[in-house]
């Protein structure tokens, strides 16, 4: 059993709190991302649940046993960082072999392991490489390999990918999701600065903030209903516009008096609207104008940035015709509400008509 369940856990560097609070249920075998700001206490985190770092309070259990003071080599978790450490006078074999063999091991258990991982990872060519003749991608999976060959029932992975160009971290990331696949008992928690990454790996998504959990989901629900201001902010890209918003009855009044109809009534006078970009629709009749101030052009899609009462940006699709200077109308298909305490209302289920 490879579950791992935080529960009130507490770091502090000197006085300085890093972690507080931590509550966390992680199920054997599901996979879950770290996301949030940096400093916000990910890798810390990462480094308490393997043993690198000592909880300063709470307790951390894996498999129903508590393990806050068991040894890191005792726990049964592998870690891969960012950057991949490997031995480089050592080849892609001996490097994947070297822990085994401190271990103890016998050769022909190591052999099988070693073989067996580098199959999962397609390294069987570069057995007997030697890492500076390895692309980083390559280099990453031989230090994933280690990983594996170790057996551990929980991997931890630290941006394992931040080191890699936009095409090699494409491919390198669908290896994983196949790797995932292929070890369907292991554990695995994955930070990430990635929104990609977190979003397509991902069983579950936990945001993170100043050293606590701000919502914990699976992805779709992270992304559909954001139970607050800061994680509305935060997952999605480019980020949901956050207005500054009064209500009434079941609407929501804006600066430069747009009124948008909510199709039902918060429980607050005041507080903000969430519009993602790609939920704004072209519409003559929309309640929402802005004047075209900068447009970003990415091929399939366009981004339009645009100001007046309030500033807002907007995904369109790349085909259409739009200059800088025009004004443009948009209905809002979803409108998220928060409150005047950022919270969502009600609580992730704030869905307005189709506009
Ligand atoms: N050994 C340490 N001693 C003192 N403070 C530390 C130590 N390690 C981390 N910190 C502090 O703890 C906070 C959280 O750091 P951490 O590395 O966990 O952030 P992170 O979320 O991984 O950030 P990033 O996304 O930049 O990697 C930061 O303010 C950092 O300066
Ligand atoms: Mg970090």
């Amino acid at each position: 059993m490879t579950d791992l369940r935080l529960c009130a856990l507490s770091k502090h560097f000197g006085t300085m709190p890093v972690l507080q609070g931590i509550d966390l249920d992680i199920a054997s075998g599901e996979f879950v991302a770290f996301v949030g700001p940096s400093g916000c206490g990910k890798s810390t985190l990462l480094r308490c649940i393997a043993g690198l770092e000592e909880i300063s309070a709470g307790s951390l259990q894996l498999g129903g046993i508590e393990m806050s003071r068991t040894p890191p080599a005792e726990r049964g978790i592998a870690m891969v960082f960012q950057s991949y450490a490997l031995y480089p006078h050592m080849t892609v074999f001996q490097n994947m072999a070297f822990g085994l063999q401190v271990a103890g091991l016998p050769r022909a258990e190591i052999t099988a392991r070693v073989t067996d991982a580098a199959e999962r990872l397609q390294l069987t060519p570069y057995l007997s490489r030697h890492p500076k003749a390895l692309s980083g991608g390559q280099r990453q999976r031989v230090a994933i390999g280690r990983a594996i060959t170790r057996n551990a029932g929980v991997f931890l992975f630290d941006e394992p990918l931040s080191n890699l160009d936009a095409a090699l971290r494409a491919s390198t990331r669908v290896e994983l999701a196949a790797l995932k696949k292929s070890l369907p008992g292991t554990t695995m928690i994955y930070v990430t600065h990635d929104q990609v990454e977190a979003m397509t790996l991902a069983d579950r998504i936990v945001v993170l903030r100043a050293g606590r959990i701000e919502q914990v989901g699976r992805p779709i629900e992270l992304y559909r209903n954001p139970a607050n201001l800061f994680v509305a902010g935060f997952i999605g890209a480019p980020a949901m516009n956050l207005i500054p918003a009064s209500f009434e009855g079941e609407a929501a009044l804006l600066p430069g008096g747009v009124r948008l109809a909510l199709g039902f009534a918060p429980p607050a006078r005041q507080g903000h609207v969430g519009l993602r970009p790609e939920d704004l629709h072209l519409s003559p009749e929309g309640p929402l104008k802005g004047q075209v101030r900068l447009i970003e052009h990415l091929g399939e899609v366009q981004l339009l940035h645009l100001g007046g009462p309030v500033d807002f940006m907007a995904k369109v699709s790349g085909d259409l015709q739009v200059s800088e200077g025009e004004i443009c109308a948009f209905a809002p298909g979803r409108v998220h509400v928060f409150d005047a305490m950022g919270q969502a209302c009600p609580p992730s289920t704030a869905t307005a008509p189709e506009g």
